[in-house]
């Protein structure tokens, strides 16, 4: 059994995480930290766990959880989890880091975007990025993953396999993204009040979202040549979910049929990514850790509409899915929900 520690566990991420965590056959859940006091049990923040998980939340420091466990998910904020996942790694435990801080390969770039000097630069570019469709071969036995942003994960499962085959422009592309208000947080903001944000859909950060030198990265990466995407997220109010639509210049003359065959045949044997031929909504992969694609040909354009639950193929499933390479479990060991 690998002992296994979740941080930040009141958060909505790592509910979720705990609750696939609690089918996985090779998993012993052994810390849940919290920075609240008097150690309450997991069931007091999250009580549909009452009677599944017995354990405290306690407000440990690294040395404590590195004795505890073999690996750690770390569910909290950007520049928090640096901190903690960097003293972790040097203690030689597997660490799959679900903020943003291990994402970018340049320090630089995270100092722009996140406004925070990098506490742990030396392992940015060597920690490989969790989307197991694109990078399995460096996920395999890694000691930290940077799992993906949930927008990054919806954008880049739709547009990688046709920049890599070369069936679209690496300019001109743009992502129009809608997230459930889950993509938030628990932790209360104005912008996700309920009267601030029910009944109301909004664009927000348009041009400034953090996401954005992500997913110019990864898809990047993909083409072998630089990408700037305009990338212009929306608040939805409904609990979860992200339908992103991509919109490309096509190179060549490739019909509907045959890019949807292209991303067909590089998502072959890939379990969690589906390439489906009615277009696809949120509530069809909601609790899911499956990403549904659809292709359309517009006008010029390449549309390519991606859904997936935020908290699940965008967070906490693809979590465990990086988990299961690092230690050589099958891949869909439990994922398949
Ligand atoms: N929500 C999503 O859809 C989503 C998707 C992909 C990635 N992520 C990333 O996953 C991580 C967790 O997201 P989440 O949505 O679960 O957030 P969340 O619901 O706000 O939970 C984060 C938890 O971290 C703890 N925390 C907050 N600030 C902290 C600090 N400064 N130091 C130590 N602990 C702190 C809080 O627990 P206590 O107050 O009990 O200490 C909080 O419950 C974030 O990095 C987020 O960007 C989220």
């Amino acid at each position: 059994m690998i002992r296994v520690g979740v941080l930040g566990a009141t958060g909505y991420t790592a509910y979720e995480l705990i609750k696939i965590l609690l089918r996985h056959p090779e998993v012993e859940i052994t810390a849940l930290t919290s920075r609240q006091e008097g150690r309450p049990p997991i069931s007091s923040v999250h009580p549909s766990l009452t009677g599944r998980l017995n354990l405290p939340l306690e407000d440990l420091g690294s040395d404590e959880i590195a004795q505890r466990c073999d690996c750690v998910f770390s569910c909290l904020p950007h520049a928090a989890s640096a901190a903690v996942v960097k003293s972790l790694a040097d203690a030689g435990r597997k660490v799959v880091d679900f903020s943003a801080d291990y994402r970018l390969h340049d320090a630089g770039v995270y100092a722009a975007w996140y406004g925070e000097t990098h506490v742990d630069p030396e392992r940015l570019g060597r920690v490989p990025y969790g989307l197991p469709e694109l990078f399995a071969d460096r996920i395999v036995g890694a000691q930290v993953v940077a799992n993906p942003g949930c927008y990054p994960t919806s954008a880049i499962l739709a547009l990688a396999p046709l920049l890599r085959a070369g069936l679209i422009r690496t300019d001109g592309i743009i992502l129009d993204s809608k997230s459930g208000v889950s993509g938030a947080g628990r932790t209360p903001k104005l912008t996700t009040l309920y009267p601030e944000c029910n009944e109301s859909f909004a664009a927000y950060n348009v041009g400034k979202h953090r996401h954005t030198p992500e997913i110019d990265q990864v898809l990047g990466w993909a083409a072998s040549a630089p990408v700037e995407v305009i990338f212009t997220p929306h608040l939805v109010p409904m609990d979860r979910g992200i339908l992103t639509t991509a919109y490309a210049v096509p190179v060549g003359s490739a019909s509907e049929a045959q890019l949807a065959a292209a991303l067909r045949d590089f998502y072959a044997g890939k379990p969690f990514v589906h390439v489906v031929d009615a277009l696809p909504g949120t509530k069809q992969v909601s609790g899911t850790n499956f990403c549904h694609l659809a292709v359309r040909c517009v006008r010029g354009r390449v549309l390519v509409i991606s859904c997936i639950d935020n908290l699940i193929k965008g967070a906490s499933g693809a979590a465990v899915q990086n988990f299961n390479w690092m230690y050589g479990f099958p891949e869909t060991t439990a994922l398949l929900f």
